[in-house]
This record gives C-alpha cells, structure tokens and sequence, in this order.
C-alpha cells in the first residue's frame, strides 16, 4: 500500500479510521508542524499510578521527567558494555543443551532471551543483580505483572503484581540511597538528585515491563540475521579493534529491516497536511519500517547490509529507529551496546544454524521471526594463535 498509493493514505482498522504517512522527512515535518494537535496512543497505567507513562506525558510534566530519567541514563558507567558482553555470554554458555548441534525448543530459547533481558534491565534500570533477595521476588512479580507478553488492560492481577514490585523497590531504594555515589542504576542516579516519587517509580517499573519484551523479541530477530548471516558473525568473532563497531552497525542494520516499525498518534483537534484532511479522533501511523525501505533514503533497501553503517552515519531523514520528536527513545544508545554485546556474545562463543523455514509472523505487538524458528548452536572454536583468518 506505502508504494501503491502512498506515500499519505487513509484506511480502517480496528473500528476506526487509520491515516498512514511514509518516509521520514515527512513524518518529521507534520510531528513538527502538529506536535499540539497529536496525542502519543500507548497504553493506559491510570488505574496503577498518576500522569501515565513518558510516552503519553505532555508538557512541562514531560519536560520534567525525561530531563530527571536521561540526566540519570547519562550518569551510568561508560564501560558497561564490556561487563554486559561477558554476562550474556554466560548466560548463553549456562544454558544446557546449547552445543548438541540440536534446534533448542522454540519456547526454551524464548523464555532464555526473555530471562537474559530481564535479568539486565533489573540491574541497570534498578540495580538489582541476581543472588540478591530482591531479584528472585522482582522476577516472580514482573512473571505475574506480564509474563507472555504486555498485557494492554490492567485487570486486579497487574494491580498486585504492581504493588509487589514497588513495594520491593521501595525496600531496595534504602538500600540503593545508603551505597551513596558508587552506584550504577539509573534508579540510584535517580535518587541521587533528589526523592523518586510514584509517578518516576511506577515509570521505571513500566520501562523494565515493555523494555524486556521488546529487547527479548528484538534478540530473537538478532539470533536470526545471525543465523542468515555467518559472514558477518564470523568477521564479528575474528575483529579485536573494530569489534564493538561491527557488531553495533549489525544492530543497526537488523533495527532498520525489522522490529522498529511505527509511531502512532491520536488526532486531538482537525488539521490538513500534505492535502489531507487529519480529523480529529483519528490515528496516525507514522511508518517507520516502510519509510526504511525507501530507495531515497537506503541503496538495495531489502538487502542486509551492516556496511552501510560502518564509515558515514545516515542522519536522521534515512534512519529512525528510536524515534523522530520529542519522545524519542531515551534508551537507544543503550539498546544498540546492550544488542551489539548479545551479538559479540553470540559470535563469540557459537556458530548459528537455522531450524523452521517460514516467513515472518506478526506477534502481539510487532512482525516476528517465524513461529517454527529456533538456532541450532554449536560452539566455535577460538582462532588460531597465529591470528589469520581461515
Ligand atoms: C531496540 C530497542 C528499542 C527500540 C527500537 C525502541 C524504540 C522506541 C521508540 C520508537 C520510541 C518513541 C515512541 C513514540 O514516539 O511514540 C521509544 C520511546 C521510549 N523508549 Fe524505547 N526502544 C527500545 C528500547 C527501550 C528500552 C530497553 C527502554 C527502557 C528500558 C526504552 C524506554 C523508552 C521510553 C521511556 C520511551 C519514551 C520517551 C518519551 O516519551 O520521552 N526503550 N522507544
């Protein structure tokens, strides 16, 4: 539809109607012209605590709290990468049954990832690490508050699961405050620049919540391209200098194919762009996954090519996978090192071989890879000690 009849169309989906609008110079402009006169749709926390989550905040409220949670990301150690690497890497190495050359079974490799992320979002978001008490009652909780994916309506369940986990985190937080300055967590950069209230703790309990699914699912594609691509792992695996580089444009080239796909907006009051009528009360899909395909903005947009982000970046206009105004993801860089060290982890230890065949299925909240995939992982051997490559 985005070649066909693009690149603004209108549809209807869900009982209501859908304003489509492709490439991302476009996109920009009519967040920028209109940023007044649309509302971001997520999902609805107001029965859990007050001013909902980032995504939906407006205003100085927003100003506020995305200044308070970046100054705090900003504050977290630049050398996490290289401890985030060595953590995945264990984690994959720990799991039984990963050198048997067998497919491992689609949910146990589901469940490892989503284990993988959790445990890491838990520690840099609350710092929180496994073997302390905490981290076993946050992971039963977050189990009750989700569990197979986000769940949209908030019923009494979520409600418990909720106040477990910050009742944890409020225990956790003297804790936190007493270790002082030394701490990593963005809870604890937090706490140094004064008291988290309700509306910031209920935040980071919701970032923790949508961030594992999302970076779980995003892993999945990862061990995918991974799979497709053994040139590139092998080039990961063998690299010393540029290694961090060439898994991170791996990362980037995988965001620019897939998982990173739409913005979506609610009209508040009618206006005209592009020579369309935007009533209000209509939704607004801003098509980041097509606007990535477009031939303008990438050479052979269907190819896999983690080059083109080696050398020259392609600004904005060409690449947006975290964002275009304002609500911008404040964790992007940080989900391109977490996603770059799963890679390095990945290419460091295994050869991939690819199990199930089919196409792409769309999952709960974003296209997926096939239901039947699962990696087939046989260790890799170290190089040779005389460095050349075979
Ligand atoms: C590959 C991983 C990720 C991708 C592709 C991604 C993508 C995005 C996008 C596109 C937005 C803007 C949404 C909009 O404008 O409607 C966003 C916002 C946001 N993301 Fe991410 N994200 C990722 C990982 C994470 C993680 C791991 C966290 C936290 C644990 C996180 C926290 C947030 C927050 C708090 C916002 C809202 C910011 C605001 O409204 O000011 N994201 N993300």
């Amino acid at each position: 539809m985005a070649v066909e009849v693009g690149p603004v169309f209108k549809g209807r989906g869900w009982g209501s109607l859908w304003i489509y609008v492709v490439g991302l110079p476009r996109c920009r402009q009519i967040l920028r012209a209109h940023e007044d006169d649309l509302h971001p749709v997520t999902i609805d926390v107001g029965t859990l605590f007050d001013k909902g989550i980032l995504r939906q905040m407006e205003g100085d409220d927003h100003r506020r709290y995305r200044s308070a949670l970046v100054q705090a990301i900003g504050a977290l150690p630049a050398d996490r990468a290289e401890g985030q690497v060595s953590r995945v890497g264990h984690s994959l190495k720990d799991m039984s049954g990963l050198q048997d050359a067998a497919p491992m079974p689609v949910q146990t490799f589901k469940s490892l990832l989503a284990r993988i992320v959790l445990d890491e979002l838990a520690h840099v978001i609350f710092g929180v690490e496994p073997g302390e008490p905490a981290h076993d009652e946050l992971v039963a909780a977050y189990g009750e508050l989700g569990g197979n994916g986000l769940v949209w309506n908030i019923g009494t369940r979520q409600a418990r699961a909720y106040a477990a986990i910050a009742a944890i985190l409020r225990r956790h937080s003297a804790t936190t405050e007493a270790r002082g300055p030394a701490s990593t967590s963005v809870l604890a950069n937090l706490l140094q620049q004064g008291p988290v209230d309700a509306v910031m703790l209920g935040n980071l309990i919701y970032m923790v919540e949508m961030g594992r699914y999302d970076m779980a699912a995003f892993f999945r594609w990862l061990t995918w391209f991974a799979a497709m691509h053994q040139d590139w792992m092998q080039r990961i695996a063998e690299a010393t200098d540029t290694q961090q580089a060439v898994a991170a444009a791996f990362v980037m080239e995988a965001l620019r194919l897939e998982q990173s796909e739409r913005l979506v907006r609610r009209v508040k009051r009618d206006f005209v762009a592009e020579g369309f009528l935007f009533p209000k009360g209509a939704n607004v899909r801003f098509c980041i996954w097509e606007s990535h395909k477009s031939p303008d903005a990438h050479a052979e947009p269907f190819s896999f090519d983690p080059g083109r982000f080696l050398g020259e970046r392609p600004g904005p206009d060409r690449y947006s996978p975290f964002g275009i105004d304002r609500h911008q993801c404040p964790f992007g860089a940080y989900s391109i090192r977490l996603a770059a060290a799963f890679v390095t982890a990945l290419a460091t230890h295994f050869h991939i071989g690819l199990s199930g065949s089919g196409a792409p299925v769309r999952g709960l909240y974003h296209w997926e890879p096939a239901e039947d995939f699962s990696p087939v992982f046989t260790e890799r051997k170290p190089r040779s000690t005389n460095g050349s490559r075979p």
